[in-house]
């Protein structure tokens, strides 16, 4: 899988060698509240090895991934994700597929742009790849997640239950604006 840099930035396959900081990222409540219908805390470092072993599973995609976010130095900072989202029960799928954008910093890198910053190094990277359009879905009340989605230019669509069997909040970019 491809590795994508910015300014201050490294986007990089996950290794096993990422295990302890997943578990660190993913083991705290105020990381996963917001993601999905059934939000769960990480516990365990063979939770967080099968983890980024199917994170790996997607790296042979020409635009898709899961990338852990590093600084330049290489400091872990945490994860940027572009793939298809899991739709609600009985949902219809959309062709192309629907493809999501979606973030979780560590709470030590939060208030400093990294999320905005990473968002956006992916999207023009998958925009240059031929992709056409990326969405996001948030949980009505991440008020940050939310902003990060208008700070790199995403326009916000309304509510849905279109997607994860939950209600979010619908967020969409597509190439030509
Ligand atoms: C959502 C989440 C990634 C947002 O993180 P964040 O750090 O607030 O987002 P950004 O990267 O856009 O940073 C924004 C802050 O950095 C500041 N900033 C922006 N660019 C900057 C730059 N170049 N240099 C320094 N600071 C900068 C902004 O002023 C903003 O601060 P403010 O909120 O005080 O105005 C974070 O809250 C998180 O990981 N939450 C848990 C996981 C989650 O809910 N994920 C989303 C699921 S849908």
């Amino acid at each position: 899988m491809r590795t994508i840099t910015s300014a201050r930035l490294v986007l990089r396959p996950w290794e096993a060698g990422d295990a302890d900081f997943l578990l660190d990222l993913e083991g705290r409540w105020e990381v996963v509240r917001y993601l999905g219908a059934h939000p769960r805390t990480m516990t365990s470092r063979s939770q967080a090895l099968a983890s980024i072993e199917r994170r790996r599973a997607i790296s042979g995609h020409p635009v898709h991934g899961i990338w852990i976010i590093t600084d330049r130095d290489g400091a872990r900072l945490g994860n940027l994700l572009l793939k298809p989202i899991p739709l609600s029960a009985g949902e219809v799928p959309a062709h192309p597929a629907d493809v999501e954008i979606g973030w979780q910093l560590h709470p030590d890198a939060w208030g400093e742009g990294y999320a905005t910053e990473a968002a956006l190094a992916v999207s023009i990277d998958a925009f240059v790849r031929g992709q056409r359009r990326i969405i996001a879905v948030t949980h009505p009340g991440n008020y940050a997640s939310q902003a990060v989605c208008r700070r790199i230019g995403m326009r916000h669509v309304g509510a849905t239950t279109r997607y994860m069997d939950t209600p979010c909040e619908l967020f969409e970019l597509t190439q030509d604006g």
